[in-house]
């Protein structure tokens, strides 16, 4: 198909024509972020996604971000530039096996990180995002056991700074925990005024090191916010677009993969292009669609979660 020389004009005007909002998360290119209407974490595009007067969303992110935008918005044409932009953490936890977790648990609650699919939602009491796991997991009573899935780093975080005893599904990214702890080291002697800033999907040797933990959100702010001139940045590193516009003085180094023939940045994430967010507008193609079975049953722990974190 015919792509436009200058696709950030196409692009506007196919965003009138639709009434369109893009979405975009942190990892997605800096182009992507460029052109997106609103730049989130998990939670605030969510929220976004919940709010939106738009007849369509055009969701720069992974399959479980613009899954929950259609499970919020079942009316809407929710679209996803690529289908294939799933989440490896996400996969690490199929349904089939999380049923039989849960029976294996009975009188659990089960509280479910966003970055699952519809299916493990559905099977879910609550649903968290990186930026308010702690919160929700304060509110349940200390008397009620609790199942945490899929991220066995963020569960085990939760863990530490809440003190509660959670059952975890052994989940994890393989971005997050691609960081190196020896390199961060190394890192940190080099530039001994740096901020080692890191988000909670990192393994708990990596997270040691930290002076700030946080999503994606709350790191850019911590770099705005905070006086130190030098951050460590200990996750994909698409977040750096952000942080070199928002806060253009500071030196923003990222924290290197453990080994020298891979990075750390999202291959799903990175499967979108401006291309193809071009395309999918254009086709209204593809898009997001669910059995409305489940996507009843996933919109409770959501709206759960949206009503906890107010
Ligand atoms: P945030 O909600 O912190 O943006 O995290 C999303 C994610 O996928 C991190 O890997
Ligand atoms: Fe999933 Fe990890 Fe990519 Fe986030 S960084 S979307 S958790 S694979």
């Amino acid at each position: 198909q015919l792509i436009p020389q200058d696709l950030f004009a196409a692009i506007e005007s196919l965003k009138k024509d639709l009434n369109a909002i893009i979405l975009a998360h942190y990892y997605q290119e800096s182009d992507i972020q460029d052109i997106a209407d609103y730049i989130g974490d998990s939670l605030e595009l969510s929220r976004k996604a919940a709010n939106t007067n738009a007849d369509v969303i055009v969701f720069a992110g992974v399959h479980f971000m613009a899954e929950t935008a259609k499970i919020l918005n079942p009316h809407k044409l929710v679209l996803l530039p690529d289908l294939e932009a799933g989440c490896s953490l996400a996969d690490t936890c199929p349904p089939k096996e999380f049923a039989a977790f849960k029976a294996a648990h009975p009188g659990h609650i089960v509280i479910s990180y966003i970055n699952c699919s519809a299916e493990i939602k559905a099977m879910s009491d609550i649903i968290c995002t990186s930026s308010n796991a702690v919160k929700l997991v304060q509110q349940i009573p200390e008397s009620q056991p609790i199942i945490f899935a899929p991220d066995r780093n963020l569960g085990r975080y939760v863990m530490q700074e809440t003190g509660r005893d959670l059952v975890l599904w052994q989940g994890a990214c393989i971005v997050h925990e691609n960081f190196s702890e020896k390199k961060i080291v190394q890192l940190k002697i080099q530039h001994p005024q740096a901020q080692v800033i890191a988000h909670p999907e990192c393994e708990e040797p990596v997270l040691r090191h930290a002076d700030f933990i946080g999503s994606t959100s709350a790191l850019l702010n911590f770099v705005q916010q905070n006086s130190a001139q030098e951050f460590i940045v200990v996750t994909e590193p698409g977040i750096i677009h952000q942080m070199h516009k928002k806060a253009p003085d500071k030196e923003l180094i990222p924290a290197p993969p453990i080994s020298n023939c891979a990075c750390n940045e999202c291959p799903f994430m990175k499967l979108n292009t401006l291309e193809k967010l071009y395309l999918a507008m254009k086709n209204k193609s593809p898009e997001i669609t669910l059995s409305e079975d489940i996507r009843v049953r996933a919109l409770k722990p959501i709206q759960r979660m949206l009503e906890m974190s107010k």
